[in-house]
């Protein structure tokens, strides 16, 4: 598609976001932020983009102006499946969703049971969101609308990218992203043809993936073009040290393949606006943050010590995050005024090893499990450092809010974390270019002298302003990485056309 000049980048190209979470309705993690805030950049440069997500009980009670734009009866083992069409407070923009209460009005998480296991009809949840996308796309599900091009997020909105690669004849084109590789989406081939998927598809050269069928493996074949959530990740996913299995086809898809850093929603992220704190602050006027600093404290039975370097963790607690690296490190900072607050859920061993942890340093550590969205920007804020010791991270946002926040990140260089964090050497301090600390091995020991690092030049306070300052100056906007898309949409669109 040529773009006149004057034109907005989007052009008016007619787009189909489909994924499984988006803040503030349903979130697991980054990728319900990151579909809170690419649609409406890609909308703000001009495109005309649309949602759709599988019809949660929250995201339905809060769906404006809706209406049936299709009964699709009984299908994916559940009795009735309509699509509605409407509006969600705050968002500009069409928002399809899939009504069938019998899929998707669950207890837990939108992946898993109150006891923490994948639902077992997970496969048809999603295979059924991947479906009606296909067919939204196409112009089949509402009469109104068809889209140029399905962008997919994560595994499962993946096989929209199958069924639309199968499709006869003229249609949209696909864009596969993936937030996370290690999330797999295996699937019996028994199930196939609930799927409505081919015998054809389960094969080496399709969506076969060690013995099994694989959500993942088909958006990563399927797709017409790849992209993932940094530049650094893009690369690392081509190797067998981060490859989950799939590096070999990844490689193969190289030409495709492009990786577009995340933004940071700075109507959700801001200290100068955010209501969930005490004080505000910005760059320009940094006492608010003291005051955050000493508030945090207090509230989680910290001991009252400005001078103490505060570590913020917000996150969820399973290996890749790296938290158990953490966990040593402290013991052995604590006696040097360093002090810990960890929000976070998930794997029960780490939850009882860091509430062991916060049970020997109580005035030192303070941990604390569950989902708490305002006091995951409280710790940001108030926090000195924001630690992020993943080992391996396909973007990373907490580090990005840190950044903004003015708490430098302190992180392994992989992926996203790589590629946002500028470590505070002395060559980067000299030249006012040190944003954070990161350290290049996922072991105790580095962490720990990073984390050391960081104490020392915390201990210095012009130089630790001027790192902060170098910090919340970064700009990691949604608009740029929206420009990105658009231009890769346009290239997509392009080839698919010739
Ligand atoms: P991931 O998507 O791998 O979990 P990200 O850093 O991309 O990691 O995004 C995590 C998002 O989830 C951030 O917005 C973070 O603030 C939020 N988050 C993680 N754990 C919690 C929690 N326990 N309570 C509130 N927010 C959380
Ligand atoms: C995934 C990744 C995380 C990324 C997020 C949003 O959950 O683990 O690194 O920031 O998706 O893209």
């Amino acid at each position: 598609m040529a773009v006149a000049r004057g034109q907005p980048a989007g052009g008016g190209m007619r787009l189909l976001q489909v994924a499984a979470e988006i803040f503030p309705w349903v979130k697991t993690g980054g990728l319900g932020d990151v579909v809170a805030a690419l649609p409406p950049a890609l909308a703000r440069a001009g495109a005309d983009v649309r949602l759709l997500l599988p019809g949660y009980p929250p995201l339905l009670e809060a769906l404006e102006a809706a209406r049936v734009v299709a009964s699709l009866g009984s299908t994916f083992g559940a009795a009735t499946v309509e699509v509605r069409r409407g509006r969600l407070p705050g968002l500009d923009l069409p928002v399809y969703l899939i009504d069938s209460p019998f899929l998707y009005d669950r207890p837990g998480n939108p992946y898993l049971t109150p006891d923490r296991g994948d639902w077992p009809d997970n496969p048809r949840r999603f295979g059924l969101l991947g479906w009606v996308a296909a067919h939204l796309g196409s112009g089949d599900v509402d009469r109104d609308w068809r889209a140029d091009l399905v962008h997919a997020h994560d595994w499962h909105a993946a096989l929209a990218c199958a069924h639309l690669a199968l499709h006869p004849g003229p249609r949209p084109a696909s864009v596969f992203t993936v937030h996370n590789l290690a999330f797999v989406g295996e699937f019996d081939p028994l199930q196939l043809g609930e799927l409505q998927l081919p015998r054809s598809t389960f094969a080496p050269e399709g969506l076969e993936f060690h013995g099994k069928g694989s959500f993942m493996k088909a958006g990563l074949y399927y797709a017409d073009q790849l992209t993932t959530v940094s530049p650094t990740y893009a690369h690392e996913i081509q190797t067998s040290a981060f490859g989950c299995g799939f590096e070999g086809l990844l490689m193969r898809r190289s030409p495709v393949l492009a990786g577009i850093l995340n933004g940071v929603d700075t109507t959700v992220w801001n200290p100068a606006t955010d209501p969930h704190l005490e004080a505000r602050y910005d760059s320009g006027n940094l006492a608010g943050k003291a005051q955050v600093k000493a508030a945090l404290q207090r509230s989680l039975g910290l001991r009252a010590d400005p001078q103490a370097m505060l570590v913020g963790v917000v996150t969820r607690l399973a290996y890749q995050k790296g938290v158990d690296l953490l966990v040593q490190s402290m013991r052995q900072l604590a006696g040097e005024r360093v002090q810990l607050a960890l929000l976070g859920s998930g794997d029960p061993q780490i939850e009882r090893d860091l509430a062991q942890l916060a049970g020997e340093l109580p005035e030192a550590v303070s941990v604390s499990f569950g989902y708490d969205d305002a006091l995951s920007h409280r710790i940001i804020a108030g926090a000195d450092v924001v630690a992020v010791p993943s080992r391996y991270e396909p973007c990373g946002l907490t580090q990005l809010y840190g950044l903004r926040y003015g708490s430098a990140p302190v992180v392994h260089a992989v992926g996203g974390l790589a590629d946002t964090v500028v470590d505070a050497s002395e060559a980067n301090l000299q030249a006012d270019r040190a944003t954070g600390f990161a350290f290049v091995s996922a072991t105790e020991a580095a962490l720990h002298a990073a984390l050391h690092r960081a104490q020392r030049l915390h201990a210095d306070p012009p130089r630790w302003r001027q790192l902060m300052r170098r910090a919340m100056a970064q700009d990691f906007s949604w608009d740029e990485a929206a420009a990105r898309y658009l231009a890769l949409f346009r290239a997509v669109t392009g080839r698919l056309a010739r």
